[in-house]
């Protein structure tokens, strides 16, 4: 078969954008609000902020640079850099292989929830055992995760630049309107509690701007310290071939260096301002005790809040369940497409096929992983202390085993076999200034390795 050439993005906004829509995903929404409310605020904010300058910095440099200079998928990208470092994009290429199912079925959940509050039932998903009843359901959930995984596999299919870039150009800036507009709405409620007091939504931003810092010590902060660079690692989308892919697509006279920081600021702020947008208002409806993460925060006490919020509420709702699928059909596309390149690039398949491939396979682990709330139901202990069945496994096995191998590797191979001028020279090839070198070296040869391998323990339950 003729070999195609390979697909790029336009330019560096088109680039930018898709990585965005990448690193913007359900953590930025679920999870970041949750750890900055109970990790002392604006302590949590600012020392998120500074990994991301530091360590999100040279993760995403390296990935990005790996990418573009190799022109590869995560698959074949580790094996043109170092011939006995290959291994490396095998773990980084499974890593979204084995997310793509349970995003979709997540990804399925979210639709469900649009479609409900679109059609103005979205009183019905806050009583009490919706969620339960319906993920529990054997039919409707493989519905709706067939339909994410269906919209995915379409942009993929269609490519690169009228995909891919297409799509996040025109998601990421809506998803963007409306996340403000939601975050400004939930600063002007105002509700009385049973108890008699009014409260309101600038109350709440206050636990969450404001720095709490007593009751800090040590031990506390490097805990706050951890969750941070949990979320950061995870929300920027490191580590799971993804940044390789894209990076693969960039241009080579893009700045490599602005556009990293690029990334970097749109995904922290939405991350900001989704903290702006639900704690204010699950203080005020809940109480400071309100606060939740993952899918019991999104699909359990949030709508039970925009019922409260009367007739705005299906509105509101209609719109935050709008964004959020934005958010993950544009991480989900990027997942997909990670596996799609390395089927391509390796197997050297037709994009049609290896995407039929994968969704595929994707498509029978996703029925698995949304039988595993009923036929298939089972609970084990997780070694990170945590209960869970399929889904969780499959989260727990690649977000806490092996992004973290995968991204020590990198640092391992980039910083002491390979040399980081290797990442270095590609970030500032077309005589762009690489002012935050000393950084770079510091953090990809010491730094990173070590707060990764303590992550990586951390989960493992031995520290
Ligand atoms: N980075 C995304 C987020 O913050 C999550 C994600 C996971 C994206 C897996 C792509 C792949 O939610």
């Amino acid at each position: 078969m003729k070999e195609k050439s390979r697909g790029t993005f336009n330019g560096s906004i088109g680039f930018v954008l898709a990585a965005a829509g990448s690193a913007v995903g359900l953590g930025n929404i679920w999870r970041f609000p949750f750890l900055a409310a109970r990790d002392g605020g604006g302590l949590f904010l600012f020392i998120y902020i500074v990994l991301a300058l530091t360590f999100g910095f040279a993760l995403l440099t390296t990935e990005v640079a790996i990418g573009r200079k190799t022109k590869q998928s995560p698959l074949t990208a580790y094996k043109k850099l170092h011939e006995k470092w290959g291994w490396i994009g095998i773990f980084a290429c499974i890593v979204p292989f084995m997310i793509m199912p349970y995003y979709c079925a997540i990804g399925g959940w979210v639709i469900k929830y649009f479609i409900t509050f679109l059609t103005g039932s979205g009183k019905e998903a806050a009583m009490d055992g919706y969620f339960g009843n319906f993920i529990t359901g054997t039919t409707e959930p493989v519905i709706y995760m067939v339909l994410f995984l269906v919209a995915c596999a379409v942009i993929i299919f269609v490519g690169v630049e009228k995909g891919i870039e297409k799509t996040s150009k025109v998601m990421m800036p809506i998803l963007f309107v409306l996340v403000v507009g939601i975050a400004i709405f939930s600063l002007t409620i105002r509700h009385t509690n049973p108890a008699g007091e009014v409260v309101t939504g600038l109350q709440g931003l206050k636990i969450y701007i404001i720095p709490r810092l007593d009751g800090i010590g040590i031990k506390e902060f490097f805990r706050i310290l951890m969750d941070a660079l949990g979320q950061l690692f995870y929300s920027l989308s490191i580590a799971m071939g993804i940044l390789i892919a894209y990076g693969s697509y960039m241009p080579d006279d893009t700045n490599l260096v602005r556009s990293v920081n690029q990334i970097e600021i749109f995904d922290t702020l939405v991350a900001f301002l989704a903290g702006v947008m639900v704690i204010p208002a699950v203080y005020v409806f809940m109480g400071p005790e309100g606060m939740s993460s993952g899918p019991s925060l999104m699909f359990v006490s949030l709508p039970k809040i925009f019922a409260e919020m009367g007739v705005l509420g299906d509105i509101v709702g209609t719109v935050f369940f709008a964004l959020v699928l934005f958010a993950a059909i544009t991480s989900g596309m990027s997942i997909l497409e990670a596996v799609v390149s390395s089927f391509m690039d390796e197997f050297k398949m037709t994009r049609t096929r290896a995407t039929v491939i994968e969704v595929l396979l994707a498509l029978i682990f996703g029925v698995i992983v949304c039988f595993g709330y009923n036929y298939l139901y089972f609970e084990v202990k997780l070694p990170n202390g945590s209960v869970g069945q399929v889904l969780d496994i499959m989260d727990y096995a690649s977000n806490y085993i092996m992004m973290p191998i995968v991204a020590i590797s990198t640092c391992i191979l980039i910083g002491w076999v390979l040399k980081v001028d290797v990442v270095i020279d590609e970030a500032s090839k077309n005589g762009e200034r690489f002012s935050r070198r000393g950084l770079y070296v510091v953090m990809i040869r010491f730094i990173a390795p070590l707060l990764l391998g303590i992550l990586l323990l951390m989960s493992l339950g031995l520290l």
